[in-house]
């Protein structure tokens, strides 16, 4: 009973002094001022987000009452994931709205938006790395075109080809960030037609270049496939994958990977690019529509077979951590492959359990 009635008194004490220093602080702040933007985070935030913006301790977590630990925007990598107007929202609108705690306060109505923005470039620069790449970076994941954001994920894709025969493929992926600027990945797909088969891929990627200002990222990746249950053979891969964002609302991503199979000596090339459209940046659950054009080529039998892929990206919780892509594969000159139907159900691990925030 004491319990909840202190968590009570705290939260009570708590909402308290939000709302006086907001009053206090209302039209008071210069927008360019670092000093007052540093006063307004140890008036406003620094109860729950620590002092110096490194989170708070488990029991001081207890004795707030909070149901989660308020972020630390000390952590790096936490930091560099998050793209800035996402922070802004959170701010702006509370925790809950976007499917995060409830009791992350919205300060929309105390704070101007210049101070939001003032705010998040604040809490932005504690726990700044320029060797990260930045969440602004993080380009939507389209179908086939590779992205060079590294990344923690896990992504189911099916895909159902109508060609002479038709077959279904359904592939498990999992990406693991390495420090930085790495990522590792496994993949195993399996493949039903006449008979049944399956591959096992694994593979990395580095992000070698990342110009936040610019919106420019680029990596380089290395995967090798192993086809079992078949007569396939093994496929080396390298890969180079390429993202341009215009705004936060328009991105371009391209990607050109190399197949190579040791034994048969079989070059392959494939050619991917994706160009997304954000509706708005304003909510996180979200449709984006994206068009993807391929091209296959093969030297050996000198054939080149373009593709189109309209696709519709459902950003499904209200944190964008799961999403729901389909698309329509559509070869432009005649090939074996009539058409596809293409889906992924993508869960970024790293920003929450599969049923948060939705
Ligand atoms: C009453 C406690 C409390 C106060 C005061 C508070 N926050 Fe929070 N904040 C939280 C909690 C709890 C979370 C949510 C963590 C979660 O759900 O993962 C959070 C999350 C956030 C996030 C989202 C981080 C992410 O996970 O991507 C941002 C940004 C943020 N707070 C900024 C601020 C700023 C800026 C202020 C002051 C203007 C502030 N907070 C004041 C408790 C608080």
């Amino acid at each position: 009973m004491s319990y909840y009635f202190r968590t009570f008194k705290i939260k009570f004490i708590l909402f308290n002094l939000v709302l006086s220093s907001v009053f206090l602080y209302k039209g008071k702040l210069r927008a360019d001022d670092l000093q007052e933007t540093e006063r307004i985070f140890h008036t406003l935030c620094s109860t729950c987000h620590g002092k110096d913006g490194g989170g708070i301790s488990d029991e001081d977590v207890q004795k707030l009452g909070l149901d989660k630990a308020p972020a630390n925007f000390r952590d790096v990598q936490f930091s560099s994931r998050e793209p800035k107007y996402v922070w802004k929202r959170v701010i702006r609108d509370g925790g809950e709205r976007h499917g995060y705690s409830r009791y992350m306060p919205s300060f929309g109505n105390v704070l101007s938006e210049a101070q939001i923005d003032q705010i998040v470039r604040y809490i932005k620069g504690l726990g700044y790395d320029p060797s990260y790449p930045q969440g602004e970076l993080n380009f939507t994941r389209a179908i086939f075109t590779a992205k060079a954001f590294p990344e923690d994920e896990f992504i189911y894709i099916g895909n159902y080809t109508k060609s002479k025969l038709v077959s279904y493929k359904q592939t498990f992926y999992f990406a693991k960030r390495i420090g930085n600027v790495y990522q590792v990945e496994f993949k195993n797909s399996f493949i039903h037609s006449s008979d049944f088969s399956g591959e096992f891929e694994t593979g990395v990627k580095w992000n070698f270049l990342h110009l936040e200002h610019n919106l420019i990222i680029s990596s380089f990746g290395f995967e090798v496939a192993i086809p079992y249950m078949s007569d396939e053979k093994w496929v080396y891969a390298p890969y180079l994958a390429f993202g341009k964002g215009f705004g936060n609302r328009f991105s371009f991503q391209i990607s050109s990977k190399l197949m190579h199979s040791l034994v048969s000596k079989e070059i392959k090339l494939n050619l991917s690019s994706a160009f997304h459209f954000i509706p708005t940046v304003e909510v996180g659950r979200t449709i984006i529509p994206a068009l993807e054009f391929l091209a296959d080529y093969s030297p050996k039998e000198d054939y080149l077979v373009p593709y189109l892929v309209p696709q519709l990206y459902f950003s499904i919780s209200k944190r964008g951590h799961l999403a729901l892509n389909i698309g329509f594969k559509q070869p432009l000159r005649t090939s074996d492959e009539k058409f596809s139907v293409v889906g992924f159900l993508l869960w970024e691990y790293i920003d929450g359990w599969f049923f948060e925030g939705l």
